[in-house]
């Protein structure tokens, strides 16, 4: 993929946003110091970061739980190399929670110590294509797509932010033991939040008491979430970023299966194959539909 794009912007063989991505960051990210206790949630778009966002931020943060502080997520958990208010990261309090899409070759190296944390959160890739779909029809810095075959073939070719799906999660997988990192599915987060939070803050080793972790779910759940101003991105997306409709929602539909309503069964044999043929030797769980286990 050449650097011409006028969306993506490709460097060392990934495609970030064009004009939110902070040059300053990924050209010195090898350098970036890394602190025992910082957490990276780490995923493909539209995997459900913004929910782990929120979810990290219930956790560590008191005032976020108890809503005695009005302070948007995506300051508590800012992304990384889409660094949105332009924090200063390096005097940023411990401990620093990260949102990233980077690939595994692309982060800090300091990740390699095994000390600080990275929570890789995925999802079934048909869910994430409808989704994104969705996703870039709505904002004014995203190429619009007139259909899903039309998206699907960007897709599948990687001609999209992020990336190919299947190189960034088998990189990340196949690379696992090179950092201390937790999979765990957004599937897995819709079916049990409670138990989806109860592990996240074992891996975090966040003891919390059994009221405390009741508040993360309350305010981790869609429909609370929609309506949190701090965690619905919509100040973002329509004032600072821009949207195609000012009715679209960063929190859209938040379901297992929504592909079933966009794909033809053609489309989903097509994407069934290419899934078997790149993802046979990687034993994550995906679930598809609501009703399997
Ligand atoms: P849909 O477009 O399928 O609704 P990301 O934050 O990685 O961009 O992912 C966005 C997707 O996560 C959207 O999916 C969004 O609705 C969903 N999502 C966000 N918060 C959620 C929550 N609390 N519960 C379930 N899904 C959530």
């Amino acid at each position: 993929m050449d650097n011409t794009s006028t969306y993506l912007f490709n460097f060392k063989g990934y495609n970030f946003e064009r004009s939110l991505v902070k040059m300053e960051i990924i050209e010195n990210v090898d350098n970036f110091e890394i602190r025992n206790d910082d957490v990276f949630i780490i995923t493909y778009p539209k995997s459900g970061t913004i929910w782990t966002q929120q979810i990290l931020s219930l956790i560590y943060f008191e005032g976020h739980r108890n809503r005695t502080e009005n302070i948007q997520t995506v300051d508590r958990a800012p992304f990384f190399e889409y660094n949105l208010h332009d924090l200063d990261f390096i005097k940023m309090p411990s401990p620093r929670i990260f949102a990233s899409h980077l690939p595994y070759y692309l982060v800090p190296k300091g990740l390699k110590n095994k000390k600080a944390k990275i929570l890789y959160i995925y999802r079934n890739p048909k869910d994430i294509l409808t989704s994104f779909f969705h996703f870039s029809n709505l904002m004014v810095l995203f190429e619009a797509s007139d259909s899903i075959e039309n998206f699907m073939e960007k897709f599948l070719e990687g001609k999209v932010l992020g990336s190919l799906w299947f190189d960034h999660i088998r990189g990340w997988y196949e690379h696992r033991h090179d950092f201390n990192i937790l999979f765990m599915s957004y599937e897995d987060m819709k079916k049990d939040l409670r138990g989806s939070v109860l592990k996240i803050c074992h891996f975090l080793e966040k003891d919390l008491s059994a009221e405390d972790v009741d508040a993360v779910v309350k305010q981790a759940a869609f429909q609370n979430m929609k309506s949190d101003s701090r965690a619905n991105y919509e100040d973002i997306i329509q004032n600072e970023i821009g949207t195609r409709n000012s009715e679209g929602k960063f929190l859209r539909k938040g379901t297992i299966g929504d592909w079933k309503n966009h794909f033809t069964v053609e489309q989903s044999e097509r994407f069934d194959r290419i899934f078997l043929k790149n993802m046979k030797d990687i034993p994550l769980k995906f679930v598809w539909d609501m009703n399997e286990d």
